[in-house]
């Protein structure tokens, strides 16, 4: 499925937009949000910038609205409820052992990410709204661009739910064992190492 029919049909738009996803953290993004009339007031600027205490609320519920495609066993799933519930984001927000990031256009949320100890992609999510317009990636790219140089050495792990793997692969994840079932959830532990050939 074309991620953006305006940028499929167009292709210096397209060449636009894969500037603006490789280089900018704050990227217009045609058709995001939707408005009406098709005109350039549809267009939204997509912002990144660090979470805030008084963004758990809309992060919780964000995750809360993945509950279908996350959860395969409700009986067991309280740890991993208690883990990204308003509390727990409050707290990891609060810590410097987490680093998280909020993508909004014009005040709504959008999607975040948070990564922990500079080395585990905590978690990622993305309105299902804004899915396939490159958010994802782009919270991705905004991560890894404030990586300490030692930490980007290191490499990322990631615990990606099954729904979420071709996404991570995209990204130049790769395998790093077997599926695991945990707290109600299935997950493929992932894992991330810049390529010798990046600059
Ligand atoms: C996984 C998720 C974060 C992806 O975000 P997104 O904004 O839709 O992804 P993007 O539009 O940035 O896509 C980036 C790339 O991944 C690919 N991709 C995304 N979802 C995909 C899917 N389900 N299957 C195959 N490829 C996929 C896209 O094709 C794109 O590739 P390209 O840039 O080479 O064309 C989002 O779908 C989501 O929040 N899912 C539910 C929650 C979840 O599972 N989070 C992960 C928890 S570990």
């Amino acid at each position: 499925m074309p991620h953006d029919p305006l940028a499929q049909a167009d292709p210096h738009r397209q060449a636009s937009l894969a500037m603006a996803r490789c280089f900018s953290s704050s990227v217009l993004r045609p058709g995001w949000p939707a408005g009406a009339g098709g005109s350039d007031r549809a267009l939204g600027r997509m912002n990144i910038r660090p979470a805030a205490p008084t963004d758990a609320s809309r992060i919780a519920a964000l995750v809360r609205s993945f509950e279908a495609v996350l959860i395969e066993d409700p009986a067991a799933a309280a740890p991993f409820w208690e883990s990204m519930s308003q509390r727990a984001h409050v707290e990891n927000i609060a810590s410097n052992r987490f680093a998280y990031y909020v993508a909004e256009s014009t005040n709504t949320l959008v999607g975040f990410i948070a990564l922990r100890d500079d080395t585990h992609l905590f978690t990622l999510f993305v309105d299902a709204a804004g899915q396939g317009r490159g958010v994802g990636r782009m919270l991705w790219h905004h991560l890894i661009g404030r990586l300490p140089p030692k930490a980007e050495k290191r490499g990322v792990t990631v615990n990606a739910s099954l729904n979420a793997v071709a996404f991570y692969r995209s990204l130049g994840f790769r395998s790093a064992g077997e599926i695991v079932r945990q707290h109600g959830i299935a997950f493929l532990p992932m894992r991330w190492e810049r390529s010798p050939d990046a600059a």
